[in-house]
Order: structure tokens, then C-alpha cells, then sequence
């Protein structure tokens, strides 16, 4: 079972391979993705290195003038996705999406690293100035006022499009009269009910209209656009990712830069205390126009651990916090609190499990010597997916798979999980 899932897992990525970049899965994202290429490289690098830094190197191909690695790179047009090139005009080449998705790239760069040798920290080195040039980009345009709280502009910039963390800022939205009429893809491929509503891509598309409207001014877009929102994902995954920059400045001795980026770091730090809900007693998003919470807990507080965030008493909180909401489900962790009314154990982000975001937890856990807590997160990941496959996420009751199938990062997470060591569960 275990050797045939690993054999399945590395012919997804072969086979979701578009030479030199990947899809997340076919049709239903038929494109390079941000994070999920950073999950690729991951994946990749389990069996095929110069593929992994392929994959990262393509990504940067996408990379704006100003330092911005936009969230999708469109390479050619595909009519099986939209909203395609033609509706965001990004004016560059290749065209892309006007916004970016969480850097976890330089994470996966030192994981690169650290398993690897001299040819892998050659190639860590000729995209480390490009990785800095993006970091530097959130922490100046999605942070104009330098306060340490770096917003997303779209509910697809966080990558978790359509979580109710979403749900205060996109209520105070107004769609225009003048919306073009489109026709949405996504739900020719899945179910509508595991699905954004149509309430939300009328959102979506106000605010993309918005960044086309004013040619992707990303100061504009972030101090006067339709939404300004503060997303604990972004926030503690720049976080570890500035870490694992800094770390690699040091090796390089780039002295400046590591200046720089020890100043962001201590910014973020304080940062973070924006984020922490006292009365939801966890880190949730905040609609940063406003001021208002979100009000529950999800998979994405849990990565304070990941970003070294908090205090001893917010931690005890947390885990406390998680293990209550994992005592509700039978696989963990998901990105809803099931004791919510929002809570939809099906729907996209509003309740299902993420492999990619379990591993993100399992590694901050693991850091702050949460074994216990890890190995559960970990087991359940793994049952999930010998239960129901590479699925795109997964019901936390009942562990169906939904979303897309044969999906990338799903495919990567397993292969770096069941890999034989001695203290994997696979040994
Ligand atoms: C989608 O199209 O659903 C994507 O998540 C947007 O990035």
C-alpha cells in the first residue's frame, strides 16, 4: 500500500508536469500556482532536485518589476479556467494575476538546502536576491504604513479564497452595476457545493476589476481598494519564510540584506499581537479598514507555532484551543471551527482539511516540542489520504476526498511524510 501511494504520489507530479512548471491539478487549475509550486518543488525534491529548483526558478520567471511574484502565472490561454489573462491584463510577460499568494517559497529553499549539497546551494543563491525582492515587496506594499501587519488586497491572495474569515470584508462590498457578465469554470470540474458561492466570485471579481482599473497600483490598490484585510496565513508564513531568508543571508554573507531582514522580523513580531483575539482566544484575520475580528479559530492560527509567534500564555491557549477542536473531528486539522455555524465540512475552505497546511503545522508543532500534538496532525494527514486518495482537501468528519483529484501538493506532502525514516510512521 504504502510503496504503491509513493508510486502514485510521483507520477501526479510527473504527470501534472507542463515542462519546467506545475499545475495544481488538470483543468480545474490549468496554470502555475504560487504556493502550490513551492509544495511542488517540496515534492519534487523527494526524487528528481533539478526538477524542484526547475519549478522554483519558473515561478520567478513570473516576477514583477516591483518585486511581486504574482499567485498565478499564465503561460498560454486555457479556456478551462477562469478568470484567464484577458480579465486581469496584468501587462507583463508572461501575463499573470495582479496579486500574490504566501511566500512559503524560502522555506522550501532551505529545506532544499539542508537535504542537499554544493549544486543546491548554488541555485539557493542565484534566487536568493529574487526571494528578498518579494519579501521586501509585502513588506512594503501590502504594509505601506511599516506597522508589521502585512494585509492581502483579494481573498485569493491568502490562498484560502473563501474562508468566513473572508466573510467581513467581502459583505461590505458593493458590486457594481457595471460587473461584466462571466461564466464561472471551476464547477464544471467540482461539485458547486465544495465550491465559492456566486455571492463571493461577484466579490472576487469587484475587487479584480478594481486592480485592472487602476493598472495594478499596488499602493492605491492597498490603501483605497475594495478590500484590506489582515490574514494570519500571510502574516506567520512571511514570518518563518524571513527567518529561513535570514538564515540563508548569513551562509551567504550577505551582510545588508540580513540587516534588512532582521529589521522585518522584529517588526512582525510585534505585528503579530494585531492578530491575537483574546475573546476567540486564538490569531484570526482582522478587516483592516475596520478593525473587526474574525471569530474563530482555524488551521491557519496554528501557524503562530510555525512563525515562532507568541507568547508562553497565547501558545497554552492555542493548543488547548486545538486539542478542544480536534476532539470534534475524526481527522484534523480543519480550517473552520466545527462548533461554528459556518462551519461546512465540504466546503473549500470553510471546514475541510489541507494537506499543505497540516504540514506547515506539523513542522511549528514539532519546533515547539509539540510531539504529541504533531503526530496526530501528521497520522491523520496520511490516514486521509490512504483512505481517499490525492484529493485536493478533505471532510474532517467523514474523510471523503473533494476538490480537485490527483492534486499536487497533496501528492508532495505525502511523499516527504512517508518517506522511511526512523521516526516516520511508515518505517
Ligand atoms: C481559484 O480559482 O479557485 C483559485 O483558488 C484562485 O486562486
Amino acid at each position: 500500500m504504502h510503496s504503491e501511494l509513493r508510486d502514485r504520489a510521483t507520477q501526479i507530479l510527473v504527470q501534472n508536469d507542463r515542462g519546467g512548471y506545475t499545475v495544481p491539478t488538470a483543468r480545474l487549475y490549468p496554470y502555475q500556482w504560487n504556493w502550490d509550486s513551492a509544495f511542488a518543488a517540496l515534492g519534487f525534491s523527494e526524487f528528481d532536485r533539478d526538477r524542484a529548483w526547475r519549478e522554483l526558478e519558473t515561478l520567478f520567471e513570473g516576477q514583477w518589476a516591483d518585486g511581486m511574484v504574482p499567485h498565478i502565472i499564465f503561460r498560454r490561454d486555457d479556456p478551462d479556467y477562469f478568470p484567464g489573462p484577458a480579465i486581469w491584463q496584468s501587462g507583463t510577460t508572461p501575463p499573470s494575476s495582479g496579486h500574490s499568494q504566501p511566500p512559503v517559497v524560502a522555506s522550501i529553499v532551505r529545506h532544499l538546502m539542508e537535504t542537499g549539497g554544493p549544486e543546491d546551494q548554488e541555485r539557493a543563491k542565484l534566487l536568493f536576491p529574487r526571494i528578498f525582492a518579494w519579501h521586501n515587496w509585502f513588506h512594503a506594499k501590502r504594509d505601506p504604513d511599516g506597522k508589521g501587519v502585512v494585509g492581502i488586497v483579494h481573498p485569493w491572495e491568502s490562498g484560502r479564497d473563501n474562508c468566513p474569515d473572508w466573510d467581513i470584508g467581502l459583505n461590505r462590498i458593493e458590486v457594481p452595476a457595471d460587473l461584466e457578465r462571466y461564466e464561472r469554470r471551476d464547477t464544471d470540474s467540482v461539485d458547486p457545493a465544495e465550491r465559492p458561492t456566486s455571492s463571493e466570485y461577484d466579490r472576487y471579481l469587484t475587487i479584480l476589476k478594481f486592480g485592472r482599473e487602476c493598472q495594478w497600483d499596488q499602493e492605491k490598490i492597498a490603501r483605497v481598494g475594495p478590500f484590506f484585510m489582515a490574514d494570519p496565513g500571510i502574516q506567520f508564513i512571511l514570518l518563518r519564510a524571513d527567518r529561513d531568508l535570514s538564515h540563508l543571508a548569513e551562509l551567504f554573507g550577505f551582510v545588508e540584506q540580513r540587516e534588512q531582514i532582521r529589521r522585518w522580523i522584529e517588526r512582525s513580531v510585534q505585528g503579530c499581537e494585531t492578530y491575537w483575539n483574546e475573546a476567540a482566544g486564538a490569531y484570526c484575520a482582522r478587516d483592516l479598514r475596520t478593525g473587526e475580528f474574525s471569530n474563530a479559530m482555524t488551521n491557519i492560527s496554528m501557524l503562530a507555532f510555525y512563525a515562532g509567534a507568541g507568547s508562553a500564555t497565547q501558545r497554552i491557549r492555542l493548543i488547548d484551543h486545538a486539542r478542544d477542536i480536534l476532539d470534534q473531528c475524526q481527522y484534523g486539522f480543519p480550517s473552520w471551527d466545527p462548533r461554528d455555524d459556518k462551519f461546512e465540512s465540504k466546503r473549500y475552505w470553510r471546514g475541510p482539511v489541507w494537506a499543505m497546511a497540516n504540514y506547515m503545522i506539523v513542522q511549528g508543532l514539532t519546533d515547539c516540542g509539540e510531539f504529541a500534538l504533531a503526530e496526530r496532525i501528521k497520522t491523520d494527514t496520511l490516514k486521509l489520504i490512504e483512505k481517499s486518495g490525492f484529493c485536493e482537501y478533505f471532510d474532517p468528519m467523514t474523510g471523503d476526498g473533494h476538490g480537485g483529484t490527483d492534486f499536487t501538493w497533496t501528492a508532495a506532502i505525502y511523499l516527504v511524510w512517508s518517506r522511511a525514516t526512523p521516526s516516520s510512521r511508515a518505517a
